[in-house]
């Protein structure tokens, strides 16, 4: 029987073949999405061909963990697994404000309460030298379990940390159609783009990693003066590993895939793991059922320029309303 991710990577890989251009296809990909947010296996499947292997069991700390599902000349479709502030804090942004320049995104909650979510109009500058951005709020909602979120090519947005652990389904596509280019660019070098955009994923999160060809992304803090942009981004440290491992198996246990970690202890000795002991622990503690909380590093949540309160956000639209 097919697994249920092929499954729905054919289902959508047909919805952007068939589609007119690409928004109709995001358009027509959310029941599909939504739908996974109901289907348990989708996940247990992801993290079960994802989890025991040395490349999810080497990484190091990054404050979301992206499990690639599928990659593709229509899309890419990656889970993004968001851990809670240690004080479950929920009015501090994960990250700058940023946008995606042409790519065009698709988000559903499938697990835990979901975050908050800001979406703002296109920055544009209120002075020639572009020092600060003027934007207007378009929307700050919940996108809780079994939502379904569109963020259109260059909408500025924030996810802001979620009270508890949760996990996004992320469809990203370009916005432009797809050409015979898309297809030959991946033939001869398929396996080295997937290493290549995974080792991206480790280091920047999907949307960055699939945003490099954008020259003038910019991404965005609040001053009491206006919306301050920034060429570069500034990227959070890499934690440890431990760190990444404690959230990698405070997902497994909350997600119920407690087989996961019992299958792992049985072969932990064929993987060249950096922290076997550590492994076995956590392993451990998710079969005999006591709980691993997620970790975030040091740095990963005080970044000045990207962990932000939502007042300062607020301060910042309403300095340049009129
Ligand atoms: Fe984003």
């Amino acid at each position: 029987m097919p697994r249920v991710v092929d499954e729905v990577v054919k289902e959508l890989t047909d919805v952007f073949r068939t589609a007119s251009h690409k928004r109709g296809a995001h358009a027509d990909a959310r029941p599909v999405l939504e739908q996974v947010s109901r289907t348990p296996a989708f996940l247990s499947e992801a993290l079960e061909a994802y989890v025991p292997t040395t490349e999810a069991l080497n990484r190091s700390n990054y404050p979301v963990i992206a499990v690639p599902i599928a990659s593709n000349p229509y899309f890419e479709l990656v889970l993004n697994c968001w851990i809670p502030l240690p004080n479950r804090a929920t009015h501090i942004s994960t990250k700058a404000i940023h946008h995606h320049g042409t790519m065009l995104l698709s988000t559903a909650t499938i697990f835990g309460p979901g975050y908050e979510h800001w979406l703002f109009t296109r920055p544009r500058p209120v002075d020639t030298q572009g020092t600060r951005y003027r934007m207007q709020l378009l929307e700050a909602a919940k996108h809780p379990l079994h939502h379904v979120a569109f963020v259109d090519a260059w909408v500025a947005h924030v996810p802001i940390y979620p009270s508890d652990a949760s996990i996004t389904l992320a469809l990203w596509s370009d916005s432009s159609p797809t050409t015979w280019k898309d297809y030959v660019k991946r033939i001869p070098a398929l396996k080295r783009r997937d290493r290549v955009l995974r080792k991206l994923v480790v280091r920047a999160g999907l949307g960055n990693a699939l945003a490099v060809k954008v020259v003038d992304t910019h991404d965005f803090y609040p001053s009491p003066t206006g919306f301050v942009p920034m060429k570069q981004r500034e990227e959070f440290p890499l934690g440890s590993n431990e760190d990444h491992l404690q959230s990698l198996f405070c997902i497994v246990q909350r997600t119920g895939n407690e087989q996961i970690a019992r299958n792992l202890l049985g072969r932990v000795d064929q993987l060249a793991l950096k922290n076997p002991a550590t492994v076995v622990r956590l392993a451990g503690q998710v079969t005999s059922g006591t709980p691993v909380e997620g970790r975030l590093s040091a740095g990963h949540y005080d970044l000045p320029h990207a962990n932000f309160t939502a007042d300062s956000i607020r301060e910042s639209l309403n300095a340049l309303e009129n």
